[in-house]
C-alpha cells in the first residue's frame, strides 16, 4: 500500500516519505540501485532517465515543499535545468544580490543575450512590482546569500502569478520548514539539497519541485538531455540527511538566534544581520511568513578584510570553511571569493550554525574575536 503523507506534520514526513511500500520484502530502507540499464520493457530503461533510489529521495523532499520532486547532480544543475525551459530573450527579473554562483551564471546569460535580467533589490518590494511589468521569469532567493535580505514572498509570488509570470524560489537557506513556496502560488521551487536536507557536509545534490505537470516534464525532459543526473550513492546519502533534517534544522536555528543576540553586543562586531533579530531591518517582514529565521546569519567585524581572514582562522569548532547547512558550523569572509558581490561589504563574515552546543560556540567565537 502506497503511504499517503499528505495530512502529516513535515517533521514526520521526512521520516516517513520515500520508505519502500513493501517493508518485508525491501527491508525500511531502499537500497542503492546501481544500474544503468534496465530489461526491455521496464518504465525505467536507462539510468540517465529513472532510478529507484532517486525516486525515493524525491518522495521525501517532494512531501516536505508540497509537489513532485527531480533531484539533479548539484543545486546548480538543477538551476541550469530550470533556466533551460525559458526560451531565448526572456525577460528575467532577480535579485542584485545572491548566491554568487547564481548571480554569475544570471550575468553571464545576460551579457550573452541569453535573457534580459533586471537586478534589483529583492528587499524593496514597490521595486520588484513595478519591475514585474512585461517579465516572463521572476528569480526569488529568499532570504539571500550571504546578506539575509528577505523577500515579500506572499505578496511578489502572487502579484507575478497575477501577470500569468513563471516564479521560481530558491528555498536553500530557508527550507520547506520555514516557507513553502509552492503553498503561496510559486511555480517552481529549487533547493540545494547540499545543504541543510543532506546536512553533514558529504553530497553535492540539487532538487526541483512543482505542482504543475507541463513544467514537471520540460524540467524532467531538460535533466535527460543536460545529463546532469544525481549518482544513486549520493540520492540514498541525501535521503539518510533527511530523516533528520527537522532535527537538525531546529537546534541550528536556535544556535543560531542565540548567537545573533549574543554577537550583536559583541564590541569587535559592527552589525549583525539575521532576520530573527527583532533590531534587524528584515525581521518585521521576516515574522510575518517565515516560520523559522534560518540557521544562517552573517557579521561584519570591526576591522579589516584581513582581520576577517585571521579571525575565521583563529577558531576551534568553526571550520573556516565555505558551504553551509551541515551539522558543523562554518564560516568564511565572503569576499574572499573574486566572484561574490561587490554590494558584499569586504569584512562579512558569513557563518552558517550547526548543532554544536551553542555555549561551546560562543566560546569559540569570543576567542576568534579575542585574536584580532
Ligand atoms: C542559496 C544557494 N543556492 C544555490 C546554491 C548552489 O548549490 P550547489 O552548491 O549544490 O550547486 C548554493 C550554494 O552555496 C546556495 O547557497
Amino acid at each position: 500500500m502506497s503511504h499517503d503523507a499528505s495530512h502529516e506534520k513535515l517533521s514526520t514526513r521526512a521520516i516517513t516519505a520515500g520508505r519502500p511500500d513493501d517493508k518485508v520484502e525491501n527491508g525500511i530502507n531502499h537500497s542503492i540501485s546501481l544500474n544503468s540499464t534496465f530489461g526491455a520493457g521496464s518504465p525505467i530503461a536507462y539510468g540517465r532517465t529513472g532510478n529507484q533510489t532517486w525516486s525515493a529521495t524525491e518522495s521525501a523532499i517532494g512531501a516536505l515543499e508540497g509537489g513532485s520532486t527531480l533531484i539533479f547532480s548539484s543545486g546548480m544543475a538543477a538551476i541550469t535545468a530550470a533556466l533551460s525551459i525559458l526560451k531565448p530573450g526572456a525577460r528575467v527579473v532577480a535579485s542584485h544580490e545572491g548566491y554568487s554562483g547564481v548571480m554569475t551564471l544570471l550575468k553571464q546569460h545576460h551579457a550573452s543575450g541569453r535573457f534580459i535580467v533586471t537586478f534589483l533589490d529583492i528587499s524593496q518590494t514597490d521595486q520588484v512590482l513595478s519591475a514585474l511589468k512585461d517579465a516572463d521569469l521572476l528569480w526569488l532567493e529568499s532570504p539571500t546569500n550571504p546578506c539575509l535580505d528577505v523577500a515579500e514572498l506572499p505578496q511578489l509570488i502572487s502579484a507575478a502569478k497575477a501577470l500569468d509570470i513563471l516564479v521560481m524560489v530558491d528555498n536553500t537557506f530557508a527550507t520547506a520548514l520555514t516557507q513553502r513556496p509552492l503553498t503561496l502560488g510559486a511555480d517552481v521551487v529549487m533547493n540545494s539539497v547540499t545543504k541543510f536536507l543532506s546536512g553533514h557536509s558529504d553530497v553535492l545534490m540539487g532538487s526541483l519541485s512543482t505542482e504543475n505537470p507541463e513544467i514537471l516534464q520540460k524540467l524532467e525532459d531538460a535533466r535527460q538531455l543536460l545529463g546532469s543526473i544525481a549518482g544513486p550513492f549520493e540520492a540514498w546519502l541525501a535521503l539518510r540527511g533527511i530523516r533528520t533534517f527537522p532535527l537538525r534544522f531546529h537546534k541550528a536555528c536556535e544556535n543560531a538566534l542565540e548567537l545573533a543576540h549574543r554577537l550583536s553586543t559583541h564590541p569587535k562586531v559592527a552589525r549583525v544581520r539575521y532576520p530573527g533579530l527583532p533590531t534587524d531591518s528584515q525581521h518585521e517582514r521576516a515574522k510575518k511568513f517565515m516560520k523559522t529565521f534560518g540557521a544562517v546569519l552573517s557579521f561584519e567585524i570591526v576591522g579589516s578584510p584581513a582581520d576577517a581572514d585571521r579571525l575565521c582562522d583563529s577558531s576551534s569548532i568553526i571550520s573556516h570553511a565555505t558551504s553551509l547547512g551541515g551539522v558543523e558550523s562554518l564560516w568564511e569572509r565572503r569576499r574572499r571569493w573574486p566572484s561574490e558581490s561587490p554590494s558584499v561589504p569586504e569584512n562579512l563574515i558569513r557563518l552558517s550554525v550547526g548543532c554544536e552546543d551553542v555555549d561551546d560556540l560562543w566560546t569559540d567565537i569570543q576567542g576568534a574575536l579575542a585574536a584580532i
